[in-house]
């Protein structure tokens, strides 16, 4: 079984994986349950995922958990996953910090009950020794929230002189983003349940991301998925906007086949 999720070379492997978990709510509904028990389930799926994925040796798994715009759902659902996530982070904290796991977060987590943020703040600094691998929950999170915050930040490093229009570039843009603080460059996402939309998700980070959609529900997402994922990913060329002849020269050059961005 460990074999399988050996099954991609590591020089094939993306660094940073990020995944739309979305189909819960129609698991539950395809089985007569409440949607609760499917994200209930789907928290077990989170488990198996990350475990799968230290076990694999990405560098950073990035997990869309909560959105921006799920605080619009019924208040009772959202109690519910914030409940849920109250109880993960119980229940994982030892496992996170035995596996050399830093859990990061991204997203306006100030917005989150302190229930859930206290200990949510806690880990994430118990953890912040961890160098094996980042998980990074994104909560609360918007592509454009977080998009419009970094302008806000940039807006203001100019009024105050630190910084000139003249000067902005999408680096600099991009050093005032969260995520690029903590997290390698997105390589692959994956989505699940058969939806082909980004739903707000890294909207900066998706340039030049290998895009992977499953029909999988995500409470039925398990190793053999993650690893069909990231098979699919090392088949693909990742050219940058160069030419493929550019691309396998330069591969040659560095003596792999895998490369981020330039
Ligand atoms: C994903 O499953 C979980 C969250 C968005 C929090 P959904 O709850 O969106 O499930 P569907 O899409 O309704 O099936
Ligand atoms: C995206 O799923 C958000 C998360 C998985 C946390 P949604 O279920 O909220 O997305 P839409 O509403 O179908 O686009
Ligand atoms: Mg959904």
């Amino acid at each position: 079984m460990a074999d399988e999720l050996l099954a991609v070379p590591a020089s094939r492997l993306p660094r940073h994986v990020g995944i739309i978990m979305d189909g819960n709510g129609r698991w539950a509904r395809s089985r007569g349950l409440p949607r609760e028990k499917g994200h209930e389930r789907g928290a077990d799926a989170v488990r198996t995922v990350v475990r799968a994925a230290r076990r694999i040796g990405l560098s950073a798994l990035t997990l869309f958990a909560f959105s921006s715009q799920n605080w619009d759902r019924p208040p009772e659902e959202v109690f519910h996953l914030m409940a849920l996530l109250r109880r993960y982070l119980h229940e994982e904290r030892e496992e996170i910090l035995d596996n050399g796991i830093r859990l990061v977060s991204v997203g306006q987590t100030d917005r989150l009950p302190a229930y859930v943020r206290a200990p949510l703040e806690d880990l994430k600094a118990a953890s912040a020794g961890n160098d094996d691998m980042i998980l990074c929950l994104a909560l609360s999170y918007g592509g454009r929230e977080t998009i419009t915050e970094a302008a806000r930040a940039v807006a203001r490093a100019c009024l105050d002189g630190r910084l000139s229009p003249e000067t902005i570039t999408p680096e600099v843009f991009e050093g005032h983003m969260a995520p690029s603080r903590l997290l390698p460059p997105l390589d692959l996402l994956i989505r699940t349940s058969g939806e082909h939309r980004i739903s707000n998700f890294f909207l900066w980070e998706l340039a030049y991301a290998e895009l992977h959609f499953t029909e999988t529900m995500w409470p039925d997402f398990g190793r053999e998925d993650l690893v069909a994922a990231l098979l699919d990913y090392s088949q693909r060329e990742r050219r940058f906007g160069r030419t493929s002849e550019q691309v396998a020269a330069l591969d040659g050059r560095a003596g792999t086949k895998r490369k981020d961005a330039p």
